[in-house]
């Protein structure tokens, strides 16, 4: 009887702990809300790299997170992965506040940072038995996640060598695999596909799509076909502020516009039509610009036989019926004409073009002013911004070690 209620004792001492503990846990969860961030703010001295962020990310939803470089993405994933703290605000994770509970959130997320610290000593097996062992896998268990990672991450040749004889791709996909050693319920992801190639870009947000269903996860990115891919919803930051946050095709909306490309000839007219002679670009943009839900025209760089231009209407309108009537009525030559919905991309460079243009020394403009340069430049960006973004992520990871050793310098000056 005695042994009964010592045991009982030993029991009930032992678990009281973990009922308290548990309410919260519940409470925050009933929300379904996985990830919340409240009003966070984080400053280096006096520069604010984040400015009262504040979201919520649900279960099962994979978000695109999205900014230009600077603004602040891996801040965010920095602190509510617990690897540094906010100067303001607070970030629930799985219901654990990140500053009271880090051990519980690291319990229940995979964590790639954008540049993965990894022991280049170690071979890519002993690695990440090292990773699960910390998480408390069981060998087993360990043994039969591993088939899967290994074939999500690509790693199947790569097992038995040593890290630091890998490039930087297969670095990246080892960095990813200790994030989903653990098969954690939220991934918050760092640009998991930078530096990877084609092919295994594609893989990776196959899987990331495939685990999505059941996940939740956090993921950010400069590659806009990807978010569109994975993706249900986005939050767009810049300059340390939240500056779109919806479903796509809601942010798509926002610019609220729509582009027609019209060409006519420059040579001829329709046979047996009113006109004489053919329009000069003039005439045709001074009476593009006068058809109802125009908002601007813009003439787009062509050869000498067609004037080519861009409009802009509403989102939700479609005049294309009404330029035909217009071309038919004046008699001119029609050599194309074409809708195109809003792209993420557009809304993309409208949403932060500003802080583009600030860091290149160049003024800042109003939405109409930039339209002209947009539509003449477009093609070229594109070019141009695949190669920038090539350029940043070969950028020497010694300087984002000190960062991060500064930052954690910080934290644990402001924690103590
Ligand atoms: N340790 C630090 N000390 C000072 N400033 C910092 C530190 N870490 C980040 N910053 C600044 O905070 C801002 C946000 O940086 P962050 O790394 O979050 O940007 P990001 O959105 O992830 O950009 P990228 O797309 O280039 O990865 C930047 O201006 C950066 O220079
Ligand atoms: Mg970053």
């Amino acid at each position: 009887m005695r042994l009964w209620r010592t045991l009982t004792w030993f029991y009930r001492a032992a678990t009281k702990g973990a009922q308290v503990r548990a309410l919260p846990k519940e409470v925050g969860l009933s929300t379904d809300v996985m990830i919340e961030a409240n009003g966070l703010t984080k400053r280096y001295g006096a520069f604010r790299a984040l400015d009262k962020v504040s979201f919520e990310v649900h279960r099962g939803e994979v978000v695109g997170f999205l900014g230009p470089n600077g603004a602040g993405k891996s801040t965010t994933m920095r602190i509510l992965t617990c690897f540094i703290s906010a100067t303001g605000g607070t970030a629930r994770v799985h219901g654990y506040d990140v500053f009271d509970d880090p051990l519980e959130v690291r319990k229940k997320i995979g964590y790639l940072p954008q540049r993965a610290p990894l022991y280049g000593e170690m071979s890519v097996w002993e690695y990440l038995t090292f990773v699960a062992d910390m998480r408390g896998l069981e060998t087993a268990t360990f043994k039969k996640r591993m088939k899967n990672i290994v074939e999500v991450c690509g790693l199947a040749t790569s097992l038995g060598k040593d890290i630091r004889d890998l490039s930087h791709g297969y670095r990246q996909r080892v960095g990813l695999a200790q994030a989903l050693v653990h098969d954690p319920p939220i991934l918050i992801l760092d640009e998991p596909t930078s530096d990877l190639d084609p092919n295994e870009k594609a893989e990776v947000i196959k899987y990331i799509q495939e685990i999505g269903k059941e996940r939740t996860i956090l993921l950010s990115t400069h590659n806009l076909s990807e978010v569109e891919q994975a993706c249900a919803r986005a939050i767009i930051v810049s300059k340390g502020r939240i500056v779109a946050d919806g479903p796509l095709e809601e942010i798509r909306a926002k610019s609220g516009r729509v582009r027609y490309v019209v060409q006519v000839h420059e040579k001829r007219v329709f046979e047996g039509g009113p006109a004489k002679k053919a329009p000069s670009a003039e005439e045709v943009q001074t009476a593009l610009e006068k058809l109802p839900g125009v908002t601007s025209v813009v003439e787009l760089p062509t050869d000498d036989r067609a004037h080519s231009f861009q409009l802009a209407g509403a989102q939700d309108g479609d005049i294309r019926a009404e330029i035909f009537q217009l071309i038919v009525s004046k008699g001119w030559l029609l050599l194309e004409m074409r809708r195109e919905a809003q792209k993420l991309e557009d809304v993309f460079k409208a949403l932060t073009k500003n802080d583009e243009r600030r860091d290149r020394g160049r003024p800042v403009v109003e939405d109409d002013e930039d339209e002209a340069e947009a539509a003449a430049e477009d093609e070229d960006e594109d070019e141009d911004e695949d190669e920038s973004a090539e350029d940043e992520s070969d950028e020497d990871e010694s300087d984002e070690d000190e960062d991060e050793d500064e930052s954690d310098e910080d934290d644990k000056k402001k924690k103590g």
